[in-house]
């Protein structure tokens, strides 16, 4: 699998501010990461690139940008940098495209500045004007569970004064206070689960000498290839399995999914294994509270699956799909209809009763990477097959998708 894309943002952010060489393999080349990538660079990173997914990245103190810092397509790219830019000692601007400039930031921007950040939004969205501000450590209640608002805060954190406290009512991926504990940063749980961290400033990262493992985001989409597609066999290698991560696997196995994971190990402070899947007959299954953040991306796939499902399959307390690079509830259940689905919308989620069959039609991607490889893998189940316009956004997170899926058996023709 390609690297995780979460790691990926952070590594190379981290890595820029470090001090020393650090060393990143398997780095997630595609449209969001490089976008990061770019941005790190107009800061002054120097960033040695010996293929595509492997760098080396001389780390030390960022200087300013002529430019605004484009993070294109990318929510973790410009959440995460701007939790790094409120503590820099000069101002900056970071800005993404059209899609980007539609996403709520005052999510970060509140926190931000309750922490004595200036840092302004533009009607509650990106472009974010940053100028330099003494930061004092702050106790932050997030009042919903997110990695990127965590982790902007915990990055935020470095440059205060005194240590940062922040809650989250539950388990959003744990991939920065991981890294940044790797990273020499002292970072003390608070209670058990994770679920309150108190991060102490730190000026001086360790270098980071990183494989990343293989984005389970991307791994999604094969696994349930290989789940609807009858008579398939797939191992996927090397996927991260952090338990923040995997809500979609335990979701799938209480459905009737027939897979089994081997070769489990640890890469970079992360669980990682290999997942071996074969088609299954599945059943419906209801979905609300913490699964649901462990989960979040994985929903668009998880549709199509509950379309092949026998039974209702009910998801509840998934308002936040509604704020990722589309409206992904929306989206999805207005393209798949396009296949023939039916599909129940609600304000927080959606009930798909199945099995159903999917004839075949003309759908769009929306510039939604995980829009288009969901809409992908319903064509390969739809009867008279499916056209997907709008598909190359797949690389904002999955270099190679349709390639992969051609080397797994699939049929795909370009447009
Ligand atoms: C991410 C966190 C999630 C996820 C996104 C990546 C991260 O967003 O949807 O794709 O890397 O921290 P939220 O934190 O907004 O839920």
């Amino acid at each position: 699998m390609p690297g995780d894309k979460s790691i990926s943002h952070r590594a190379v952010m981290l890595a820029a501010i470090a001090q020393g060489r650090s060393q990143i393999r398997n780095w997630l080349a595609a449209g969001d990461t490089e976008a990061t990538l770019g941005a790190m660079r107009d800061l002054g990173a120097r960033i040695e690139r010996h293929d595509e997914s492997t760098l080396t990245i001389e780390g030390g103190a960022l200087r300013p940008s002529a430019d605004p810092l484009n993070l294109l397509n990318a929510g973790t790219g410009i959440r995460l940098l701007a939790g790094i830019m409120a503590g820099q000692p000069f101002a900056s601007v970071l800005d993404g495209s059209e899609q980007l400039r539609r996403r709520p930031m005052t999510r970060i921007t509140d926190p931000l500045t309750q922490m004595g950040a200036d840092i302004q939004a533009t009607d509650g969205c990106c472009p974010l004007n940053i100028r330099p501000a003494a930061l004092k450590g702050t106790r932050y209640d997030m009042p919903v569970a997110s990695g990127q608002v965590k982790s902007a805060l915990l990055l935020a954190g470095l440059f205060a004064d005194s240590p940062t406290t922040v809650t989250q009512p539950g388990p959003a991926r744990d991939h920065t206070e991981r890294m940044l504990q790797a990273m020499g940063v002292r970072i003390i749980q608070e209670d058990e689960a994770g679920n309150c961290l108190t991060v102490f400033p730190n000026g001086q990262l360790d270098p980071l000498d990183i494989t990343v493992p293989g984005d389970p985001s991307s791994a999604a989409f094969l696994l349930v290839a290989g789940l609807l597609v009858p008579g398939s066999e797939l191992t996927i290698t090397g996927v991260d399995l952090n338990p923040t991560r995997i809500g979609l696997l335990d979701v799938l196995e209480e459905m009737g999914a027939d897979f089994a994971i081997s070769n489990r190990t640890t890469q970079a402070g992360e669980p990682v294994g290999d997942i071996q899947v074969k088609s299954s007959a599945l059943s419906g299954v209801e979905i609300g509270g913490e699964t649901v953040v462990r989960m979040i991306d994985e929903f668009p796939i998880l549709m199509v699956a509950a379309t092949q499902a026998e039974g209702e399959t009910i998801v509840r307390e998934a308002r936040e799909l509604r704020v990722k690079e589309t409206d992904r509830i929306a989206v999805m259940a207005a393209e798949l209809r396009k296949l023939g689905a039916v599909i129940e919308e609600r304000e927080d989620g959606f009930r798909i009763v199945g099995p159903q069959r999917l004839s075949g039609g003309q759908v769009d991607g929306h510039d939604d990477h995980r829009i288009a490889m969901s809409l992908t893998i319903a064509g390969l189940i739809a009867a008279e097959g499916a056209i997907i316009t709008d598909a190359a956004c797949a690389g904002d997170s999955f270099p190679g998708f349709a390639e992969t899926l051609v080397d797994c058996g699939a049929l795909l023709l370009p447009g």
